[in-house]
């Protein structure tokens, strides 16, 4: 049987819930990008474990899309399966001030949530889309803090389905990566401290304030585009080569904040691309430095 039949006929006969020809753009912040050979959405972690063993056997790449927030897909979209964890969303809050997550779970209803029961460590995640696998991987964050710190271990599955827990050491995070990368993050304990509400509730609205002040957050967009090299801030490079307001079809630099690429509502991967071209070519001819991408491009 050919591959594509036979990873058809696992996912039929184990009813492992999937959307075949799946358009991505709907599952990414930026709203751009083409089909999924197959999107499937695990009903458990059993099931997502024997999905990556089937896709294995049948030669068929995987991919992990978590909250989709710092993702460029592109037009043509994806030849292989998608896993998404929507399903494994559960989140339980210890007596101690822990929280056990699964990686579907929502970043901002965790954050929230820890702000609303006093217990602080995700606060400088506030205003940050996603799930929490897909924050795992990328050790999101910002200038108020990130995730990495809080965690004290990981579930993941390896590519070949074999789950595993990870200490926080072996998690391995750095700036905006972890040694995550190519797992499937299905679970973390996550070690919060109490603290006094009032003063983190007003810390969580500080922090939304000043994102909506900086940052272009009503408009599809898939967050700050590039890393921020070692002692410089990217969005300023950007911003001192004249870019903002920049444009290529249906796409732009937004004009408040340099880092950020906006659709306009029909922008086609082709477009964002190009848009990065001219950026990394203009702060390289400018400045000499080479700026690098903080979003995954599939
Ligand atoms: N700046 C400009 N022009 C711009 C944008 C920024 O001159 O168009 C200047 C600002 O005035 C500031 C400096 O650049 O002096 C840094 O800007 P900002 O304070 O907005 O922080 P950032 O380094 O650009 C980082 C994270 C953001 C995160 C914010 C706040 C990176 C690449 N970016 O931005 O993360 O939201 O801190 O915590 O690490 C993301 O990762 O997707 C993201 C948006």
């Amino acid at each position: 049987m050919p591959a594509a039949a036979a990873f058809d006929a696992f996912l039929r006969e184990r009813r492992v819930p999937n959307r075949p020809g799946h358009p991505l753009a709907s599952g990414t912040t930026f709203r751009i990008g083409g089909p999924a050979r197959w999107l499937v959405e695990p009903a458990t972690t059993g099931q997502a474990a024997d999905t990556l063993r089937a896709a294995r056997e049948c030669d068929i790449p995987v991919k992990l899309l978590g909250g989709g927030s710092n993702l460029l897909v592109r037009d043509e979209g994806v030849d292989g399966a998608v896993l998404r964890l929507n399903r494994l969303n559960s989140v339980a809050w210890g007596t101690d001030g822990s929280a056990t997550v699964e990686g579907g779970a929502s970043l901002p209803r965790l954050v929230k949530e820890a702000t609303q029961r006093g217990l602080s460590g995700l606060e400088g995640l506030t205003g940050v889309p996603g799930s929490v696998a897909g924050a795992l991987v990328m050790n999101a964050g910002g200038r108020h803090g990130e995730i990495g710190p809080a965690v004290r271990w990981v579930d993941v599955l390896e590519p070949d389905g074999t789950p595993r827990r990870l200490s926080q050491a072996e998690a391995e995070f750095r700036y905006r990566t972890s040694g995550l990368r190519g797992r499937i993050v299905v679970g973390a304990r996550l070690e919060l401290a109490t603290v006094e509400p009032a003063g983190l509730a007003a810390k969580y609205d500080e922090i939304m304030r000043d994102k909506k002040e900086t940052q272009p957050l009503g408009r599809p967009n898939a967050g700050c585009i590039f890393k921020n090299p070692a002692g410089e801030k990217a969005g300023r490079l950007i911003d001192e080569c004249g870019l903002k307001g920049a444009r290529a079809g249906a796409a732009h630099v937004s004009s408040k904040h340099a880092n950020f690429i906006i659709n306009e509502g029909r922008a086609t991967a082709d477009d964002v691309l190009e848009l990065i071209d001219r950026i990394k070519a203009a702060v390289f001819s400018r400045r000499g430095v080479s700026l690098e991408l903080e979003i995954l491009v599939w």
